[in-house]
């Protein structure tokens, strides 16, 4: 066991690689080749992801796809999406061709609140007082905080609201300064931390010097000032309709039976949790890899649509579909808050280039745009289970991870392919027809796939 380093983050990049491999390594040459052949051939830019985060030795790769042919609110998008996941490229593909030649997908941004809380304890026995004193002090955590919104509000957001919550009937003394605020283009986490850290501390000396106070009630305990995450006043919708006569499959199911089919596998993903998790992973398979691709914090968003999924009791599906008077529609409605500004936004050369290949959105036009990367996803994946199954077309994809495993050469890998064109993959008959190919016994080392 490697006994614990003490000021391991002052040691030089050098110096924390050089314990990492003589502690870890069991191929010290080998990972310390492997290490340096993922840095950036250019320093500057390896400077600037050693940068992001703290401990950097190396970088991680992601692969980043592109799925052209979104229509969006009549206009045409090419999407990217980081994802390490097979298929995913495949599938919002598929559904952008599938809606272009039915109208393509309509969104819209309902709202865009985010909100935040000072969460403090307050043991003084008239709640009244204390909310008397919160009215006459507003107008200083507005005044208090004016160099730091100052920006944001020549942009036109900044602080919307400002309410005391009484939440002493979760727990005694439990009160709560809650904060809306309008972030624009940015995702906004820095600045509404910065805004409560300051309205905690003028709360804090208001309380402390309040005359309309008893004495013994001039005290407060500042727990915390952080923004939340659940952001269901930060929504968008995105939605796709036809008629049901045009839901043409193409896979020997017909409309009518298509469209049936389709929504109660969505009316099951509503209704069943086991079901709706896996219904809204498939979801956000789209969803976290533009929000990676444009340097947005995809656990917030995972966080925020998951509560969201479960706001009415029960855990439930992220999308909805119907059909009325012949026509089918299906929807999602979930809350994305998202920046097109600021965090790694402009410094990610990667993240700057998606950025321009989607033609430099705002944020409300990249909740929208994510969100129909979301439904897209999810249309391909209902549709596949509702027809053909998962599998044939999961696999297909999988294939060259498979291959990739086995170190297949180029050409035996498009040998395979082109066998596994009309057979069914396995990863055991990849395998198999890996191991006749080169004339070689099966390998018993490849191990299966996780949650391919
Ligand atoms: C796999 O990553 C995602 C799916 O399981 C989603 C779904 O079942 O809807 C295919």
């Amino acid at each position: 066991m490697t006994s614990p380093i003490k000021g391991f983050s002052k040691l030089s990049k050098n110096a924390k690689i050089e314990w990492l491999i003589n502690n870890f390594a069991q191929q010290p040459e080998t990972a310390l080749e492997m290490l340096a052949s993922y840095w950036h051939a250019d320093e500057k830019v390896q400077k600037l992801h050693d940068d992001f985060i703290e401990n950097t030795v190396s970088n991680f790769y992601m692969p980043f796809g592109i799925a052209p042919n979104f229509l969006i609110n009549g206009k045409q998008y090419t999407i990217p999406l980081a994802i390490e996941e097979s298929s995913v490229v495949a599938a919002a593909s598929k559904a952008a061709n599938f809606w272009l030649d039915r109208g393509g997908f309509k969104a819209q941004v309902i709202q865009t609140t985010k909100m935040g809380h000072v969460h403090f304890i307050w043991e003084g026995a008239n709640s009244e007082q204390l909310e008397a004193l919160f009215e006459t002090v507003k107008p200083q955590f507005f005044q208090n905080t004016e160099s730091i919104t100052a920006n944001m509000r020549s942009r036109g957001g900044g602080i919307l609201d400002l309410q005391l919550v009484n939440k002493t009937a979760l727990e005694p003394g439990y009160y709560q300064i809650q904060a809306k605020f309008e972030t624009c283009d940015s995702m906004g986490a820095n600045f509404i931390n910065s805004c409560l850290e300051e309205f905690a501390r003028t709360w804090k000396e208001a309380v402390e010097t309040a005359s309309s106070l008893p004495a013994e009630d001039r005290n407060v305990q500042i727990v915390m000032s952080i923004l939340s995450n659940y952001t269901p006043e930060c929504l968008v919708r995105a939605e796709v309709s036809c008629p049901v006569n045009q839901i043409e499959e193409g896979s020997g199911i017909d409309n009518e039976e298509f469209a049936s089919k389709f929504v109660r596998a969505i009316r099951i993903a509503e209704i069943e949790p086991y079901r709706a998790v896996t219904h809204n992973k498939g979801i956000m398979n789209g969803i976290d890899s533009v929000v990676m691709a444009t340097g947005n914090d995809f656990r917030a968003v995972e966080a925020c649509a998951h509560a969201y999924a479960g706001r009415n009791g029960n855990y439930s599906s992220l999308t909805h579909a119907a059909v009325e008077d012949g026509i089918f529609k299906f929807w999602i409605e979930i809350p994305l808050a998202l920046g097109t500004v600021g965090g790694i936004t402009s410094l990610h050369p990667m993240v700057k280039f998606a950025h321009e290949i989607l033609g430099k959105p705002s944020a409300t036009q990249l909740m929208e745009i994510v969100a129909v990367a979301g439904l897209a996803q999810n249309f391909s994946a209902v549709r596949s289970l509702i027809t053909s199954g998962i599998q044939k077309g999961h696999m297909k994809m999988h294939l060259l991870n498979i291959l990739n495993q086995l170190e297949a050469t180029e050409a035996e890998k498009a040998t395979i392919v082109e066998y596994f064109k009309d057979h069914v993959v396995s990863h055991s008959e990849a395998v198999r027809v890996f191991s006749q190919i080169r004339g070689i016994a099966q390998p018993s080392s490849v191990s299966g796939s996780t949650n391919s």
